[in-house]
């Protein structure tokens, strides 16, 4: 018996098995060209096995791949931040045991600050795995606004600028006049990496004054900080202080969290239009993160 797994374990795997997507079909045996040939040009299922790895992508059953929904918290620690999908099977097992999973994904003992700190290097990894969409959806849609109203030197702010994603797509298209705000001293050191805001400053919306910034912006992008846990609604009088008026905001929430009336995101919106100091311009739904996000709004408003 031992012997015959030692046998096994000292197998060599061939090489097209090791990596599919690598080898030239006619490197294979004959038998396996062409359902080789049809894998290779299947592009989903290339990027699922650049995401897996090759024990997971072997794994799983079609249907699992497509909807990786691991509902099983016990075995996986609790879900973090319900900001992100529950994503267990898109990832191989020595991913997910990595620090940089634990930080994106699971609760830990520490505090939201030192979970984006720890992650900050390979964040754009991650969310590029993740398909995190956020960015791109928000600044076309962000884009779209800045154009009809400003010119490409109108001041603006990223707020929770992160790493600076979104400031790389505005740069990309023109504007040169960015502040980018975030919590996280780690996050915004990739983001001054970049060279693209004129400045990058370290506040908590939830505590922090921004005073120093009164009435300076015409435009400010928010994307994938409003949660409930990391910033709080109360959040939007600060940053509404912060506009020009005719100003603009763009960010997104999940629909969950804000059609939820008693986290207080909706209300806050909703009473600041009732009370004329703010007017939705537009509101589209789509997913933060690939496919298999839930629901979020991008919505955009316009301080009057
Ligand atoms: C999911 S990331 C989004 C970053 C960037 N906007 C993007 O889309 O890539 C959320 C960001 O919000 C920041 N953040 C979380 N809580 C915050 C707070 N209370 N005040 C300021 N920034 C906060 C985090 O540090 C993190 O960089």
């Amino acid at each position: 018996m031992i012997k015959r797994f030692t046998d096994l374990l000292e197998l060599e795997p061939p090489h097209w098995l090791i990596d599919p997507f690598c080898v030239d079909a006619p490197t294979v045996p004959l038998y396996l060209q062409e359902e080789l040939m049809d894998l290779q040009s299947d592009c989903e299922e290339k990027a699922h096995f650049t995401m897996m790895g090759m024990n997971d992508f072997g794994l799983q059953s079609q249907d699992e791949i497509h909807f990786p929904i691991c509902e099983n918290k016990e075995s996986t620690g609790e879900l973090a931040d319900t900001n992100f999908p529950k994503i267990d099977g898109l990832f191989s097992e020595s991913e997910k045991s990595s620090k940089l999973l634990s930080w994106i994904l699971y609760h830990e003992e520490n505090t939201i600050v030192d979970r984006y700190s720890d992650g900050a290097k390979e964040y754009e990894d991650i969310t590029t795995k993740l398909e995190y969409r956020g960015p791109t959806i928000g600044t076309r849609i962000f884009i779209k606004f800045l154009e009809q109203m400003f010119s490409k030197e109108c001041n603006i702010l990223d707020l929770g600028a992160g790493t600076g994603i979104c400031g790389e797509l505005l740069k990309s298209a023109g504007y040169i006049n960015m502040t980018a705000i975030d919590l996280s001293v780690s996050m915004l050191e990739q983001a001054k990496k970049k060279g693209i805001y004129k400045a990058v400053v370290q506040k908590d919306l939830n505590e922090d004054s921004l005073d120093e910034f009164e009435g300076q912006f015409n435009a400010v992008i928010c994307i994938g900080v409003f949660f409930p846990g990391q910033v709080e609604p109360q959040a939007i009088d600060k940053i509404l202080g912060v506009m020009k008026p005719g100003g603009i905001l763009s960010f997104t929430i999940r629909t969950e969290f804000y059609d939820n009336e008693a986290l207080g995101y909706k209300t806050k919106c909703e009473s600041l239009q009732k009370e004329g100091k703010l007017k939705q311009l537009s509101s589209e739904i789509d997913t933060l993160i690939g496919k298999i996000d839930k629901d979020a709004y991008y919505l955009t408003l316009q301080k009057v």
